[in-house]
């Protein structure tokens, strides 16, 4: 089984994207291939863009095979933001209960038909060489509802109501929401890519 390391210091995200490829592929964590404590500069203007630099930084430091994942939240009636800041929404060090806090207050009275939004995944695949990154995107639709639902997941999920299931990615835990998410949907189109490859 071909081991890829990620590039990624998120362990909710690392737990996420080794449970979708954890079968077909053996994922390590920056630690797990000796790089504690390294800082991955971020400044890209594009979900495509910050996950290409991500792992280019990663592989010109390990030189074995690296993915990278760069996700973010993109709310119609904010005219698609926080997306690239989605982390850092409600400042450098927001914790997550502060970034939705943020994104209740700037959504308050706005009515469902404008609470559309959508998660974005790029996932960037460095092979061989730091000048060959692959991208591949997923993205899932869903509203923000005005007071967070279910313990699951991480970040946003629990004020992000996916209709389809009529609940919450919080409320929808792990197998269900990585069967549908834009992280899933990113990482399988890398797997099908490395399987026909
Ligand atoms: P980055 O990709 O590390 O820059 O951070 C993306 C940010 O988007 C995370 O810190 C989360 O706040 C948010 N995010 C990305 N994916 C998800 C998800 O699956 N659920 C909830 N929040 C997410």
């Amino acid at each position: 089984m071909k081991t890829y390391v990620l590039a990624s210091q998120n362990k909710h995200k690392a737990k996420e994207i080794k449970q979708i490829l954890g079968g077909d592929f053996n994922i390590i964590t920056m630690d797990e291939a000796g790089l504690d404590n390294f800082k991955i500069i971020e400044d890209g203007k594009t979900f495509e863009e910050n996950a290409a630099k991500k792992a280019s930084q990663v592989f010109q430091r390990l030189k074995i095979p690296t993915i990278a994942d760069d996700s973010g939240l993109c709310v119609d009636h904010l005219g698609g933001r926080p997306g690239i800041y989605t982390s850092r929404f409600a400042g450098e060090n927001a914790t997550d209960e502060m970034n939705i806090s943020k994104l209740l207050k700037e959504l308050e009275g706005a009515p469902i038909n404008e609470r559309g939004a959508e998660f974005v995944c790029a996932v960037a695949l460095i092979e061989n060489s730091a000048e060959d990154i692959k991208i591949f995107k997923g993205t899932c639709r869903g509203y923000i509802i005005e007071e967070k639902r279910g313990n699951n997941g991480f970040g946003y999920d629990p004020v992000f109501y996916y209709p389809e299931y009529s609940a919450t990615l919080a409320e929808l835990g792990d197998d269900i929401k990585n069967k549908i998410s834009h992280r899933y949907k990113a990482l399988k189109a890398f797997s099908d890519y490395l399987k026909m490859s």
